[in-house]
């Protein structure tokens, strides 16, 4: 019988092109080209599955196109890039990559607390310019993160792994929102405590959000919420472009309307908007919440795991809708 043809859509790790071409003949882009959607549509023609890393649109347009597809596996927890709906009506499965990324992604978004509350980017960039002349008793004072009162909008795996980095490492205060409380021992776990969005904006010393994008959670920080935070309180998003409106950010760090932000990932990126590019207290990185090499394997390898499973065994490990096991489609 011949092996089911498997499309895999930006460069990845050499042993995972090895791990698929033991299932499956593999094209891969190994090259890193960017694809527009017609010509993913182009490279998806007669492939039964795609390895996706999280920026390819995944659509009714797409799938129309593409009739032999049966599994989109995205190498990304986050998967705002499907249209599931769409996807479950044409029968194809969806898949993510949770859980391997948790701890990694919370480290990241302690890394990115601290530098933003202690103005480290800020002080390395004057340092470096030449600017560094004497000690002073202000220079670049920051915010306190320990014992103070740090807010998780986004109550989910990472949150949680956040709120106890918070509470148990640098005896913060831990306060939520999310669409529901979480059950007593997660939130003792957690030692966090559920509070509404507003008082999760007035509260805050250092809010953090970890929820998904969706119609939603577009704008959910805009310019009336930034203006209800602490002057003093500082912002880091780490879940997706789109959920900040980065306009009004901008605006608020200029005004200082709040004190400072950390921002991992940004509307529309990999362009930034230019606002923030100009303001100093923003610390700004290219999505690399999950980036270390460890994690980063473990997810293409869940990934791999998630092919291999539906479309070999009809069993994948982290489905996200329902639909038929392949031998039967
Ligand atoms: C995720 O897993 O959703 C990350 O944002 C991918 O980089």
């Amino acid at each position: 019988m011949d092996k089911p043809r498997v499309l895999v859509t930006r460069a990845i790790f050499p042993q995972v092109i090895a791990n698929l071409a033991q299932h499956f003949e593999v094209t891969s882009n190994q090259a890193d080209e960017l694809w527009s959607p017609p010509q993913l549509i182009e490279q998806l023609q007669g492939k039964q599955g795609v390895f996706t890393t999280g920026s390819e649109r995944i659509d009714a347009a797409l799938l129309a196109a593409c009739p032999e597809l049966r599994i989109c596996a995205n190498m990304a927890v986050g998967y705002n890039n499907f249209d599931l709906e769409a996807m479950t009506a044409a029968g194809v499965l969806g898949t993510n990559a949770p859980d391997v990324l948790t701890e990694t992604t919370a480290d990241f978004a302690f890394a990115l607390l601290l530098a933003t509350a202690r103005r480290i980017s800020e002080s390395e960039h004057f340092l470096r310019a030449g600017q560094w002349s004497r000690w002073s008793y202000d220079l670049f004072a920051g915010a306190e993160v320990h014992g103070s009162t740090l807010g998780i909008l986004g109550m989910g795996r990472i949150g949680q792994a956040i709120a106890r980095r918070g509470a148990h490492g640098f005896g913060m205060k831990v306060i939520y929102h999310n669409r529901s409380p979480l059950d007593e021992a997660t939130q003792q776990r957690c030692a966090a405590r559920y509070v509404s969005l507003q008082g999760l904006l007035r509260e805050a010393d250092h809010l953090v959000l970890v929820l998904p994008y969706s119609g939603a959670s577009h704008h959910i920080i805009g310019a009336a919420e930034l203006a209800q935070m602490k002057p003093t309180a500082t912002l880091v998003n780490i879940a997706r472009g789109g959920i900040v409106d980065d306009a009004a950010l901008a605006a608020a760090l200029q005004n200082r309307i709040i004190a400072a932000a950390g921002l991992d990932v940004f509307e529309g990126e990999p362009k930034v908007h230019p606002d923030l590019l100009r303001v100093p207290n923003v610390v700004l990185t290219p999505h690399i919440g999950s980036a270390t090499l460890a994690t980063r394997q473990a997810m293409a390898q869940l990934a791999v795991d998630n092919l291999v499973g539906f479309l070999v065994h009809g069993k994948p490990v982290t489905p996200l809708n329902e639909v038929r096991a392949v031998p039967d489609k």
